[in-house]
């Protein structure tokens, strides 16, 4: 076992090692249940009433026996939620995009991938055999002038993005997206993982931006943020959703959902189709912390998202304060590297409504104090 030692002291050296933190009995500044809707009674009611007449496993894959009526209402009723005219379900958003992306694009295709991606984007772009060009954040002129001189080179171009990103709390232009897609004529691959339950009256990011969804345009999401649960799914026209339930390895090869998850996450849905207020009041809140974590000593953007980063640089400083908040019964993770770039470390701090008044003044009163030590 001495490589695997020699690697581990290099990744401590490095400020680059990672533990798993236990979750019980601290405050959870850093989930992803951006709306609380994990253990709302009425998701919780759902799931129960499948999980007793269903089991706990779907025991098979999709294309097995794995799906179920519970399957297919979540996934109409997200088509339906999501305005396209089909979706597909995943056993988790990584598998989604590392399943879908190699059915879009093969080999004489070529992809255009947001340098700031999710991991499970990238990998998904790796997985496929098409050629790949990674763009600046946010830099679509990069993307139109690459395009201008390559796009007859080949046959399909997908571009792919995340429409919120996860580490910076920003937002795709999706205008300047949608404008590009259709002058190169490409196919747009929108992962709403963070976008789902938040922008756009809780629909996600097409809804933000005001634009219908298209043809050419592939819509991701997940049931693990927002929506409480676990898993995603993929909105497309039909028969792309059809190509995707009979290429993607990562929904083949794979046992479904339980039902109980899914019947939770349409619970979830409808909840947030009933009360667009509750995206509203995550709105306000986020402007809130935000105003007041904004007198740290660290970069604190804002997007109008609940992502918040505190980006402290040093790898080592972002793991000190997040430590020290851990020995007080906080639970703020550090990012690093390679989930951001390298002496771009931060807290990632997200907004819930799960937060109650109290909480947050005691999460600033440590923060202030930790910020101070280090
Ligand atoms: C943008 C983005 N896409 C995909 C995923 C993966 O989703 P899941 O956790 O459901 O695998 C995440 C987060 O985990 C994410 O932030």
């Amino acid at each position: 076992m001495d490589w695997a030692e020699e690697v581990l002291r290099k990744l401590r050296e490095e400020g680059l090692y990672r533990r798993r933190r236990l979750r019980d009995g601290l405050l959870d500044f850093c989930s992803n249940d951006y709306l609380g809707l994990r253990d709302h009674p009425e998701v919780v009611e759902a799931s129960l009433r499948v999980l007793k007449e269903e089991g706990l496993g779907s025991g098979a894959s999709q294309l097995v026996s794995g799906y179920t009526r519970h399957h297919k209402e979540l996934e109409e009723k997200l088509a339906e939620f999501k305005g396209t005219p089909a979706c597909v379900l995943f056993g988790s958003g990584y598998l989604a995009n590392l399943g879908t992306i190699p059915v879009l694009a093969g080999e004489g295709d070529l992809i255009l991938s947001d340098e700031l991606n999710h991991a499970s984007l990238i990998d998904g772009c790796r997985m496929s055999k098409a050629e790949r060009f990674v763009f600046k954040h946010r830099d679509y002129e990069e993307v139109r002038e690459f395009l201008t001189k390559n796009r007859k080179k080949y046959r399909r171009v997908l571009i792919v993005t995340d429409t919120v990103f996860s580490m910076e709390g920003d937002l795709a232009d999706l205008r300047e997206l949608y404008k590009l897609s259709e002058e190169f004529d490409c196919l747009l691959y929108l992962d709403d993982a963070h976008g789902t339950g938040t922008i756009g009256e809780g629909r996600g990011a097409l809804r933000e931006f005001g634009l219908p969804w298209r043809e050419n345009v592939v819509l991701m999401g997940t049931l693990s943020k927002a929506l409480g649960s676990y898993g995603a799914f993929v909105c497309a026209e039909k028969r792309l959703v059809d190509l995707i339930v009979n290429r993607a390895r990562t929904l083949i090869f794979t046992t479904s959902l339980p039902p109980s998850l899914c019947a939770g996450a349409l619970k979830a849905v409808e909840i947030l189709e009933k009360n667009p207020d509750l995206v509203k009041e995550l709105r306000r809140r986020s402007k809130d912390i935000h105003r007041r974590l904004s007198d740290l000593p660290a970069e604190v953007p804002f997007h109008g998202t609940p992502i918040i980063p505190l980006i402290v640089g040093e790898e080592e400083r972002a793991l000190d304060i997040s430590s020290r908040l851990y020995e007080e019964g906080i639970l703020l993770q550090a990012i690093r590297y390679p989930a951001v770039p390298k002496g771009r470390a931060r807290l990632r701090f997200t907004v819930s409504l799960r937060y109650k008044e109290e909480e947050i003044d005691l999460l600033l009163e440590k923060l202030d104090r930790c910020f101070k030590e280090v």
